[in-house]
């Protein structure tokens, strides 16, 4: 098995000789948050805008960003070379770092920094093709889902209810409107418009669900940010599950119910198609 390299802290080191201290907060508390950015024959894709999301996740826990985006963009592009994957998917992660437990913040506190790369695999042909499988429950997750916090229960058990059933996601509802998925944000299409909730304190805003909207903006498709109700989302010709590392897939059963024809709709095809070739363009510029 090859080594895989991480950093903590200010070293790298094989994955296996990091060490945190058990009262690091992230562990004890989950007080922390965290990127996954994935990188494509060795470059990083929307590298900015994920440091920007960290950036706002560091905010929102009142926890100071322990380096500049210049510093991080050079951090990860170290791990990316340090690992021997052409596709890889760069996950890091800020804790408030280790103090005696009490839930208020201790003072004078350094934050625990890791930074760790991952061999990752775009989605395979057959599921692009022929579409995936979810299931639905209602959102029991707290009301700050826009952080990205490290704190992922609530997601955790949701994402394994869906496994129980051999499905990729659960689509999730917040007093019957569409919120997002356990790890993914969701859009859905009636005839020719896509409808995607807009950001707000119950969503993750995803970084994927930024470049569909980029897409279908360019490309003039009809596009609507707004709240989405259950029936219409059951109702939908199409719907999409989007992420870093699943990019777009097509749902094609819901609650074991066929959704629209069953088969990635037109619609679909046209957004992976344009998220591709902008994945292309990106990948040539560096
Ligand atoms: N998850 N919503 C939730 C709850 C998520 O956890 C994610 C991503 C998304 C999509 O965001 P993005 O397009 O920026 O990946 C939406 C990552 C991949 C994870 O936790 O592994």
């Amino acid at each position: 098995m090859q080594t895989q390299t991480v950093y903590l802290n200010g070293d790298f080191m094989p994955l296996e000789e990091a060490r945190i201290p058990v009262l690091d907060r992230g562990f004890i508390f989950g007080d922390g948050v965290y990127e996954v950015i994935p990188v494509y024959s060795g470059y990083p894709f929307r590298l900015e805008q994920h440091l920007r999301r960290l950036q706002n996740s560091l905010d929102a826990i009142k926890l100071a960003n322990p380096m500049s985006i210049a510093q991080w963009s050079r951090l990860a592009r170290r791990i990316i070379r340090a690992n021997p994957w052409k596709d890889q998917s760069v996950y890091l992660q800020v804790t408030r770092g280790v103090a005696k437990r009490d839930h208020a913040f201790p003072k004078a506190i350094v934050p625990t920094v890791f930074m760790m790369s991952n061999p990752m695999t775009t989605p395979p042909r057959k599921l692009v093709t022929g579409g995936v499988a979810c299931i639905t429950a209602t959102d029991n997750r707290w009301l700050r889902c826009d952080i990205k916090s490290t704190s992922l229960l609530g997601n955790v058990l949701m994402r394994e209810r869906s496994a129980e059933h051999g499905c990729i996601e659960t689509i999730l509802f917040r007093d019957g409107f569409l919120s997002e998925a356990s790890a993914s944000n969701v859009f859905v299409v009636h005839g020719k418009t896509i409808s995607a909730p807009p950001n707000n304190h119950l969503v993750l805003p995803g970084t994927t669900y930024d470049v569909v909207i980029e897409l279908a903006r360019k490309a003039r498709i009809p596009l609507k940010l707004r709240e989405i109700g259950d029936d219409e989302v059951r109702n939908a010709d199409e719907i999409w599950v989007t992420s870093a590392t699943k990019e777009i897939l097509a749902v094609t059963r819901l609650d074991a119910k066929a959704v629209g024809t069953g088969k990635p709709g037109p619609v679909f095809k046209r957004m992976y198609r344009l998220y591709q070739g902008y994945k292309r363009t990106v990948m040539r510029r560096g």
